[in-house]
């Protein structure tokens, strides 16, 4: 199990509610006291627009929930239209700001009717190429406003979306969109990051090939540059010409409460990526719900959540939580550090930001260039911090109030996962008394327990395994056509609880302390990445016999992995056999997950019965005592790698 989450700096140091905070915050102490069913129905109701009311709020045959039955009801409509033809219209959803940063002659602001003509005319655009309720669309995008307004205007059809995360490879976006069964992808034709110019659309072209589901690609022109184009691609500009952006022209599609929103694959322990399917009135219910509460956002919020589109965060917190909620946000294309190191801090500066959600690894890398450069902008904007994809260190914790929040903003570390949703496990703002390092909380309606593998309920300060016992709304409804995997990996270690595959312990006080997965899942910058889909890549280079993938701690990343690799006949291990795998596997999945270093040894360490020793690899990895490694074939194997570790 990774140490992460369990460092002692800091720890102890508690920081009580601000009473002013308190008297106004969104989330009231007695939320907790509710029933589940209902404080949810509550929230559903008082939220969000239904076509038609729900009859059931719940109907649980574990591990299968249906939420909101009978309900019709419209993601898109809920997070533009309302806003729109309400008092909203002129209010800014968003701040677009590009690469090149705020003070660039292309950022703009984007207001909420205005954004409804662009979803209107875009889904239009979809419309013309077939796309309709239940239409499987894929989108292969960085962060610019097109992203948001596609999924928007898919949402608005009817027609489920999955997103790719901008910096996969093409053969990630083509092995998803075929098993999606995805009749359309939009992308862009590069992408623009940090300066640099990459590619896009031809990944996606490289990635697709011919045999694909795919029959048509709709390419935004972000940079304009040459990009080959076939007959199965046009240019969105193209597609849209003379398309109308007037609402009653493409009214909203009123959905079954239960019906397909969006799939988004993830990493597993073993095996293909898993589509986690999540459907619309409860998936909107529970994140309209938590980005209220948990933000405390009001009228005049300005809200900044720096994750990407592809990941589950920027669905919830980017896209759907937000814009329910008819606040205005930043949307950055960019990276922290460019142009300079105090981009972040310029925008939080010029926008008035009140609100800034990250990642710790986001964090610790402002942390690293400096505090002065924090210091050299007006941050006193902001009222409310949060942290969410990993366990944030408390010295980090500390460094992010005292230099972000100006040493007196409330830090909301906000625990869940792409299967969640949305948020389970946070501090509330005005209600917690906040510990560093910890998410702490149950948000209200929700259930957890910390368990042994027993089945035991644990007391304090024995790490568990973190279950679920109830469900949630925004919980993932099984995994696309693979049922039997849905139960095998969250519902079969306990019978009656989800199993979330993170490990956690109470304090003295019962609050929750995060200690990271216990499963073959790293965690690098906060995404998950299956050491099995690491591996895999290895091994498709030609020189390379066996793989095997752990994690180290890293100061930067939180973990970084680790690759042992055995070679065919006797290939050397070399620098540029190292630099090539590292390469290949930037290729196969993305940069994430190239390996920060790779050990080459005449074979891994193996039992008796043919199993690669893991957790010795692990211990390698970390550095970190062997013990007994009487059970391998050949322990010699093991003394090789340790000396190669430790030559660097
Ligand atoms: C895994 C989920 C949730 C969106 C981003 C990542 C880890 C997430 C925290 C936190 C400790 C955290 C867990 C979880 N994680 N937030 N606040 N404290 N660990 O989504 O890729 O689905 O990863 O991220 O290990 O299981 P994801």
């Amino acid at each position: 199990m990774s140490e992460q989450g369990t460092t002692t700096e800091s720890q102890g140091n508690k920081y009580p509610p601000d009473p002013e905070l308190a008297k106004t915050a969104n989330a009231r102490p007695e939320m907790l006291e509710q029933g589940l069913e209902e404080f949810w129905d509550e929230q559903a109701k008082q939220r969000l627009d239904w076509f038609e009311p729900y009859d059931k709020v719940l109907e649980w045959n574990i591990p299968h929930a249906k939420w909101f039955e009978g309900g019709k009801i419209n993601a898109c409509y809920n997070c533009v239209d309302r806003h729109a033809e309400g008092d909203k219209a002129d209010k800014v959803a968003l701040h677009v700001v590009p690469d090149d940063g705020p003070d660039s002659s292309q950022a703009r602001d984007i207001t909420y009717a205005e954004l409804q003509r662009q979803v209107v005319r875009f889904a239009n655009g979809l419309k013309k190429l077939g796309v309709g309720k239940g239409t499987g669309v894929g989108i292969y995008m960085q962060m610019i406003p097109e992203a948001v307004v596609a999924m928007l205007a898919c949402a608005r059809l009817g027609a489920p979306h999955t997103v790719v995360f901008g910096g996969f490879s093409g053969k990630a976006v083509a092995e998803r969109c075929n098993d999606f069964e995805a009749k359309v992808l939009i992308t862009q034709d590069e992408a623009l990051r940090g300066g640099k110019v990459g590619s896009q659309k031809t990944n996606a072209d490289d990635g697709l090939g011919n045999d694909t589901t795919v029959e048509k690609v709709v390419v935004v022109k972000r940079t304009g540059g040459d990009i080959p184009m076939t007959d199965r691609d046009v240019y969105l500009d193209d597609l849209l010409e003379g398309e109308s952006d007037d609402p009653s022209s493409c009214p909203c599609e009123p959905m079954e409460s239960e019906d397909l929103l969006f799939l988004l694959y993830t990493s597993g322990s073993t095996g293909k990526p898993k589509g986690v399917v999540h459907t619309t009135g409860g998936y909107l219910t529970g994140v309209t719900t938590t980005t209220n509460l948990v933000f405390d956002m009001k009228d005049d919020s300005v809200y900044w959540c720096a994750a990407d589109i592809g990941w589950i965060t920027g669905h919830s917190y980017i896209t759907y939580g937000p814009l329910a909620n008819g606040v205005t946000s930043v949307l950055y294309e960019g990276v922290p550090g460019y142009p300079d190191k105090d981009v972040w801090w310029k925008i939080i500066e010029k926008y008035g930001v009140t609100i800034l959600y990250t990642s710790p690894t986001a964090i610790r890398s402002h942390m690293k260039w400096g505090e002065k450069y924090a210091q050299s902008a007006d941050l006193s904007s902001i009222k409310i911090l949060g942290s969410v994809g990993e366990p944030i260190n408390p010295e980090v914790w500390e460094w992010y109030r005292e230099h972000v929040g100006g040493g007196k903003a409330p830090i909301m570390d906000t625990w869940w996962q792409t299967e969640t949703g949305h948020i389970l496990i946070t501090p509330l703002p005005g209600i917690t008394t906040l510990k560093p390092g910890m998410a702490q909380q149950p948000f209200p309606g929700v259930r957890p327990e910390i368990r042994d593998d027993e089945g035991n309920v644990l007391g304090t300060e024995q790490t568990g395994n973190l279950v679920l016992t109830a469900p949630w709304p925004g919980m993932m409804r099984t995994l696309y056509k693979d049922d039997q995997r849905f139960r095998d990996t969250y519902w079969s270690k306990y019978s009656d609880a989800y199993f979330a595959g993170d490990g956690a312990k109470y304090d003295a006080d019962g609050d929750i302390m995060l200690m990271g997965r216990i499963d073959d899942v790293v965690n690098v910058s906060g995404h998950r990445l299956s050491t099995f889909e690491v591996e895999s890549a290895l091994v498709e280079h030609e020189d390379v016999a066996e793989a095997a993938v752990a994690s180290r701690k890293d100061p930067d990343t939180g973990q970084a992995i680790v690759a042992f690799v055995s070679l065919k006949g006797d290939t050397q291990g070399t620098e540029e056999l190292e630099q090539a795998l590292r390469e290949q596997v930037a290729q196969s999945i993305g940069k994430l997950a190239r390996p920060a270093s790779v050990i080459f040894a005449p074979d891994l360490p193996k039992t008796r019965s043919g199993k690669i020793m893991r957790r010795l690899l692990k211990n390698l990895a970390e550095g970190e005592e062997l013990g007994d490694t009487t059970t391998l074939v050949d322990p010699s194997v093991v003394e090789e790698m340790q000396k190669q570790m430790q030559q660097g």
